[in-house]
């Protein structure tokens, strides 16, 4: 059954009691979302989970932090907070484990360090292993592996950079730099690790991106060797929606975590999301509001809008907007910015959220791991399954719920 609006909710069957509770309230979408991950178990690390395990605890984590800072009285509140320390204490022993290879993991692994890092505290032994546990992840960047340029490889492919690695690498280099050299900036190592979230970022962006579109494709190849490389820039060929999502995520909330004394980066950073954020606005769906799978091919046969990547557009555009990135400069952008987040964010409601007769809500549209481990082409993107209740679109839905929510109350 699907849910278009909220009034729909009195004809609801409901069976648990704390589903029944959140039914009789003034039910959010962030909230009820949040509740139904958390009764799913998401986002606590087994070890089961494949490749993407980290990612998915990383997430959830995100969402259930913003929500937290968002509705500190809320009824899930407690929970979410509980649920935040549970899932970061289920990442810590594989980060803190000797036989732990970090590089066997891809850069998504960092997702996890931030939770850790905001939730450590020395008088509370439940979370003594959590600094340790970061400081490991913060070592493995040290450890990753680089190409010829500088470029950290994603994974365990030779020179590949991907776009979706920046999400879990800058705001989580950032946020541990800055919390260990102190907001001044004036420590060199400090400098120089906030230089290099800098770099990554600008080496994809030049990579990946088509001056044409302003939009990046899904990564490259330094040694321009896949059967997918662009001869001259190593570019992938098309523009993936949830690895442009993650990016686009990736520079709100680097500018977010960066001091404002680290003006150079800041101002790097800026320009990406301004131009990146125009690009998107350009780039939804007229006819939906929502985002295609391979943006670069709207409305071309096998396409569809997918709901991870979607809701990452749609967070990243409330939110810069918000924060006041998008403005200054041009006013205009963020005005447009939140409207297409707020009607992009409405399609996700009117058409993925998916009614439990239990009264959880479930999460569909979302694609599988696309990888460059393939042959990268249209056929190969829009050939992946599609999966129901995958944490990595729900989360980023309630991330953009949040925003919608902040503009109501406001
Ligand atoms: C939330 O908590 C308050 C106070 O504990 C209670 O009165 C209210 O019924 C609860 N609401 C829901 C939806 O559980
Ligand atoms: C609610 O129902 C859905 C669909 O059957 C199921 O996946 C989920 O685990 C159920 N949740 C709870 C808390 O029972
Ligand atoms: C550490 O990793 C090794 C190798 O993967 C595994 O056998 C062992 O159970 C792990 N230990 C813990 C405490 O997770
Ligand atoms: C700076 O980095 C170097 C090399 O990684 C390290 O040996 C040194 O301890 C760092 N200094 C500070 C103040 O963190
Ligand atoms: C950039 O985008 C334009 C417009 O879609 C397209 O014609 C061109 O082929 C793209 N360039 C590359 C290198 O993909
Ligand atoms: C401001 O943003 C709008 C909306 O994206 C765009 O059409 C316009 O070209 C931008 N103006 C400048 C000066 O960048
Ligand atoms: C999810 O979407 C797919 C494809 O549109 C559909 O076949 C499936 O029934 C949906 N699942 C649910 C639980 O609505
Ligand atoms: C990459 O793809 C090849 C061919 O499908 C496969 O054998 C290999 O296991 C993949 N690599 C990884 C790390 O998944």
């Amino acid at each position: 059954m699907r849910v278009p609006t909220l009034s729909c909710l009195a004809e609801a069957v409901i069976v648990s009691s704390l589903f029944a509770n959140l039914a009789a309230a003034q039910v959010k979408y962030s909230t009820w979302m949040a509740s139904s991950i958390m009764s799913r178990s998401q986002g606590i690390m087994t070890g089961k989970g494949g490749s993407s395990e980290l990612l998915q605890a990383g997430i959830t984590q995100r969402a259930l932090t913003a929500l937290v800072a968002q509705y500190p009285h809320d009824n899930v509140t407690a929970g979410a907070r509980a649920y935040v320390q549970r899932s970061a204490a289920s990442v810590a022993p594989f980060t803190l484990n000797a036989s732990y290879d970090a590089l066997a993991y891809p850069l998504d692994r960092l997702s996890t360090g931030n939770a850790m890092l905001s939730l450590y505290s020395a008088s509370d032994a439940s979370t003594s292993t959590f600094r340790p546990a970061a400081d490991a992840l913060r070592l493995s960047i040290d450890l990753n592996r680089r190409n010829p340029e500088g470029g950290l490889w994603y994974f365990t492919y030779p020179q590949w950079s991907y776009l979706d690695g920046m999400y879990s690498f800058a705001p989580f280099y950032t946020v541990y730099t800055v919390g260990t050299a102190g907001s001044s900036g004036s420590d060199a190592n400090a400098t120089a690790a906030l230089d290099d979230v800098d770099f990554q970022l600008d080496l994809l962006w030049t990579h990946t991106r088509n001056a044409t579109t302003g939009l990046l494709a899904h990564g490259y190849d330094a040694s321009k060797t896949a059967v997918w490389a662009n001869p001259s820039t190593g570019a992938s060929p098309h523009v993936w929606g949830r690895s442009l999502g993650w990016y686009a995520v990736a520079l709100v909330e680097t500018l977010e975590a960066l001091p404002k004394s680290a003006c150079t980066v800041r101002g790097n950073v800026l320009e990406k999301l301004r131009l990146l954020a125009g690009a998107l606005v350009e780039a939804v769906d007229p006819v939906t509001g929502g985002w295609w799978q391979v943006l670069d091919q709207p409305g071309r046969a096998g396409n569809y809008i997918e709901s991870s990547g979607s809701a990452m557009f749609a967070y990243a555009l409330l939110k810069g907007a918000r924060l006041g990135y998008l403005g200054g400069a041009n006013a205009t952008l963020a005005a447009k910015a939140t409207q297409v987040g707020v009607r992009g964010h409405g399609y996700l409601t009117q058409t993925f959220l998916v009614k439990e007769a239990n009264g959880t809500l479930g999460y569909n549209g979302t694609v599988s791991v696309c990888s460059l481990n393939s042959t990268a082409s249209y056929e190969y993107y829009v050939g992946q399954p599609i999966n129901y209740n995958s944490v990595l679109g729900s989360a980023a839905y309630v991330l953009a719920s949040l925003e919608v929510e902040q503009l109501q109350i406001s």
